[in-house]
């Protein structure tokens, strides 16, 4: 899979991209991560990438003339045609079912958007989709590149290992719900024990239990989920 990220600051992703799940990912799960810097396609001797809202307004607006021919140089460089993906807060909520369908893709394209937004005529001339990862607000659309980069890739088979793998997950694939509590050494910490039944040895009491336990904290934290209502 080779996914593409196209920011006016690389830096601010590149030390992200060679971190441990990401690095293993691109060493043993076939993932090329590859960050395209928009300022090399600025236009003029100043290399200018955004201009001022026509109609007035605050902030700066990247320019399509300088988007949209990155966006297409950046196709060039797998065979398979790409997913293009805006990052917006006025996109489609992200997902874990939308992060599956995205998983199995060959080619994204992820656009971070930056100031006020990008001229809008980018998005028509080269189609895609916009993508928000939650209703509030970003400087910048770095941070929600990131996370579409660190939620696709971990769903690669080969990157979490078979028994850590993302199916016992909270939003796993057995099920809409949350997990529930997780424990580790010491067995007792300031009176606090560990349940007993995690120290049984006994799988499928251990299995049950957890189930009760991701059910319960879904009821509580999540009734949505359930097709319940949140209250509160
Ligand atoms: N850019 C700014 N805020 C954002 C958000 N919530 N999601 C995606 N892109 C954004």
């Amino acid at each position: 899979m080779v996914l593409q990220i196209l920011t006016l600051f690389p830096e601010m992703l590149s030390g992200f991209a060679d971190h441990s799940m990401l690095k293993r990912a691109q060493e043993r799960a076939g993932v090329e991560i590859r960050l395209v810097g928009l300022r090399s396609f600025g236009v003029g001797t100043h290399r200018t990438t955004d201009d001022y809202p026509f109609g007035g307004g605050p902030g700066m607006i990247l320019r399509a003339d300088v988007v949209v021919p990155a966006v297409e140089w950046a196709m060039m460089h797998h065979k398979v045609p790409a997913t293009v993906l805006w990052t917006s807060p006025q996109g489609r909520r992200l997902d874990q079912d939308w992060c599956r369908e995205l998983a199995r893709l060959e080619h994204i394209i992820i656009v971070a958007g930056h100031y006020e937004g990008i001229d809008e005529r980018a998005r028509e001339i080269v189609g895609g989709t916009e993508v928000s990862i939650g209703d509030y607000v970003l400087t910048g659309g770095e941070l929600p590149a990131m996370v579409l980069v660190d939620a696709i890739t971990r769903l690669q088979p080969e990157v979490l290992g078979a028994e850590n793998g993302a199916a016992e997950d909270s939003f796993g694939e057995a099920g809409g719900w949350l997990e529930g509590p997780q424990y580790t050494r010491p067995e007792a910490y300031r009176s606090r024990a560990v349940p007993a039944v995690l120290l049984s040895g006994h799988h499928q009491k251990i299995r049950e239990w957890r189930e009760a336990q991701g059910l319960e904290r879904t009821k509580r934290r999540r009734p949505d989920l359930l097709g319940g209502q949140i209250d509160g």
